[in-house]
C-alpha cells in the first residue's frame, strides 16, 4: 500500500528569488516561427501592430513574458543584422541555411524585434553571430541598439531608420551551440574566441552569456569556469531537449505510454543536468555570480507529417507534463538558474501558440506557463518532500510527483504540483506553518487522454479549470492529484 506523500513547505529559510526570466521564450527564424507565425507583415488581413499579430501580442502579455531570445538558435550563427535594417524594400533577401534553405526577405529585423519586445514589456535577448560573423559585427550591433543618439555613425543610422532612443539591450548570447551547428568548435577554441567577444562587448549592464553544453559534457562547463575570468561572463547557457531518441523522435500526437514514460525520463534529466553543472560552477564561483541559463528546453518529436513548416509539432498533455516538471526544477534551482527559454514560442517545437491562417490557438504548454506565472519574482519556499510515489516501466523508475512553492510580494503563497503518472492518482499532504485563517484555492490542467490537445476545430479542449479535490484543515492541505495533471494552489 502506497503511503501519502508529505510535502513540508518552509516559509522560514527563504533566501532565493525565482527570477521571472526563468519563464522566458525563444523565437528563431525557423519554419513558421517568425514569418507566418509571429510576423505576418503589415499588409496582412489579420490585425497587426507593424506586422506582428495582435492576438499573439495579447497572448504573450497575458503570460507576462519576461524575455524573448532571438534570432536563433543555429540561425543566429548565420545572421547578419545589417541586412535587415532600413527601408524594407531595400533589405537583402537571404537564404535560411539552417532550416531548409528557404528565402527570407528580412522584413523582420532588429527594429521589428526590439519594438516587439518593448511593446510586450519583455527584455530582448540577442544571440550574436560567432560563426560566420565577426567581433566587429557584434560590437556594431551593440552600438546600434544601445548607444545614445549621436554617439557614432551607427546611432545616426538608427535614428535615420526611425528610432531615436537606444533600446538598452542587456542580454547577449555569444554564439549558440558552438560545439555543434555554431561551428563544431572544441571548448578551448571557443574559450579563446569568447574572450575576444566578451572584452569587445563589455559595458555597463551588459550580460554576456557563454555557450555551455547541450548534453552531459561537464568538461565543457569546467573549462569555461576555469579559463574565462568571472568578470567576462555573466551567464552560461545550456540546452536540454526531452527527446526520446534523436534518430527516432516519435510522433507528437500518436504515442504509446512507453514513449510517454521515456519522454518523462528525459524531462526529469533536467534535474541531474542542472545539479551537475551547478556543482562544477560552485567550485569556481561559490558566490554564484555567474548564472546558469537554460536557453533552449522542451519536447522534440518528428515534424508534423502534414508539413506546416520546419519543426512544427502538435502539443498534448505530455507537453504540459514536461513543462510542469521542468519549471518546478528551475524554480527549485533558483539560486543558480536565472533564466530559461522554452523552445519555441510559435509554430516550432514545444510551442505555446499555434497559428493557421487567421486562426490562433493556445496549447496545453501555454496554459502551464500561464498557471505558473505566479512564481515570477516570488521568493522560493524550500520544501521537504517525503514520497514513495514513483512512476515505473520495466526496471526504470522516476518520481511521479514534482513540486515547487513560492511566496509573492503580496504575501500570497503558490504551490505547483505535477503528477506525471499515466494512470495513478496521488494522495498528497501539504504542511504549512501559517495556514490558519487563510483561504485556499486551486486550478488544474487535466484531460481524459494523454494525447489530448487543442486544435483549430476544438481550440479549448485542454484548458485550466477550478480544482476542488482538496481539504484544508489543521495546518495541512490534503489532496488527491489525478494522473497526468498540473495543479497550482493559491494560499492567501
Ligand atoms: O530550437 C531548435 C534548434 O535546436 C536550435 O536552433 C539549436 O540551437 C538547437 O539545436
Amino acid at each position: 500500500q502506497k503511503k501519502a506523500t508529505n510535502v513540508e513547505i518552509n516559509a522560514q529559510n527563504v533566501k532565493d528569488t525565482i527570477s521571472r526570466h526563468i519563464y522566458g521564450h525563444f523565437a528563431e527564424h525557423l519554419g513558421r516561427g517568425v514569418y507566418d507565425g509571429i510576423y505576418v507583415g503589415e499588409s496582412a488581413k489579420i490585425p497587426t501592430t507593424y506586422g506582428v499579430r495582435n492576438d499573439i501580442i495579447e497572448a504573450l502579455k497575458e503570460l507576462k513574458i519576461p524575455n524573448l531570445r532571438w534570432p536563433g538558435g543555429c540561425f543566429a550563427d548565420t545572421y547578419h543584422w545589417k541586412d535587415a535594417i532600413g527601408p524594407k524594400e531595400d533589405r537583402k533577401a537571404i537564404e535560411n541555411m539552417s532550416w531548409g534553405g528557404y528565402r527570407e526577405d528580412n522584413s523582420f529585423g532588429t527594429h521589428e524585434f526590439l519594438n516587439l519586445c518593448e511593446s510586450l514589456g519583455a527584455e530582448p535577448y540577442l544571440a550574436v553571430n560567432m560563426n560566420s560573423g565577426s567581433v566587429a559585427e557584434a560590437v556594431d550591433w551593440k552600438q546600434y541598439v544601445n548607444h545614445k543618439n549621436g554617439s557614432s555613425y551607427l546611432t545616426d543610422l538608427r535614428k535615420e531608420n526611425g528610432r531615436e532612443k537606444p533600446w538598452n539591450v542587456k542580454y547577449w548570447g555569444i554564439g549558440n551551440e558552438s560545439w555543434g551547428c555554431g561551428g563544431e568548435m572544441t571548448v578551448d577554441y571557443y574559450v579563446n574566441l569568447y574572450k575576444r567577444y566578451a572584452i569587445a562587448m563589455a559595458g555597463n549592464d551588459m550580460y554576456r552569456i557563454a555557450v555551455g553544453p547541450g548534453e552531459p559534457d561537464y568538461n565543457w562547463t569546467e573549462v569555461l569556469m576555469k579559463e574565462i575570468p568571472l568578470r567576462l561572463m555573466e551567464g552560461i547557457s545550456v540546452h536540454h531537449y526531452s527527446v526520446i531518441d534523436w534518430s527516432e523522435k516519435g510522433s507528437s500526437t500518436a504515442f504509446s505510454t512507453d514513449e510517454y514514460f521515456q519522454t518523462m525520463a528525459k524531462a526529469w534529466f533536467m534535474e541531474e543536468f542542472i545539479t551537475k553543472n551547478s556543482e562544477i560552477m560552485d567550485q569556481y564561483d561559490p558566490e554564484k555570480k555567474v548564472a546558469l541559463i537554460v536557453d533552449e528546453w522542451g519536447g522534440w518529436y518528428e515534424t508534423d507529417p502534414e508539413g506546416n513548416g520546419a519543426l512544427y509539432q502538435q502539443n498534448t498533455m505530455r507537453d504540459a507534463m514536461i513543462a510542469g516538471v521542468t519549471l518546478n526544477v528551475f524554480n527549485n534551482h533558483a539560486d543558480r538558474v536565472k533564466m530559461a527559454n522554452l523552445a519555441q514560442t510559435v509554430n516550432v517545437l514545444q510551442a505555446i501558440i499555434l497559428t493557421e491562417g487567421q486562426k490562433m490557438l493556445l496549447t496545453p504548454t501555454y496554459h502551464v506557463m500561464e498557471m505558473y506565472k505566479v512564481h515570477q519574482d516570488a521568493a522560493l519556499l524550500p520544501i521537504e518532500m517525503n514520497s514513495d510515489a514513483m512512476y515505473s516501466r520495466g526496471d526504470k523508475e522516476i518520481p511521479a510527483l514534482s513540486v515547487s512553492a513560492s511566496k509573492d510580494k503580496a504575501g500570497v503563497t503558490h504551490v505547483s504540483i505535477v503528477n506525471i503518472h499515466d494512470s495513478e492518482s496521488q494522495e498528497v499532504n501539504f504542511m504549512l506553518a501559517d495556514l490558519k485563517g487563510k483561504s485556499v484555492s486551486a486550478e488544474i490542467l487535466q484531460s481524459e487522454k494523454l494525447q489530448d490537445l487543442n486544435d483549430f476545430d476544438n481550440p479549448d479542449k485542454v484548458a485550466p479549470k477550478v480544482f476542488k479535490g482538496f481539504k484544508s484543515r489543521q495546518g495541512q492541505i490534503n489532496m488527491n492529484i489525478p494522473p497526468f495533471s498540473v495543479v497550482v494552489f493559491e494560499i492567501k
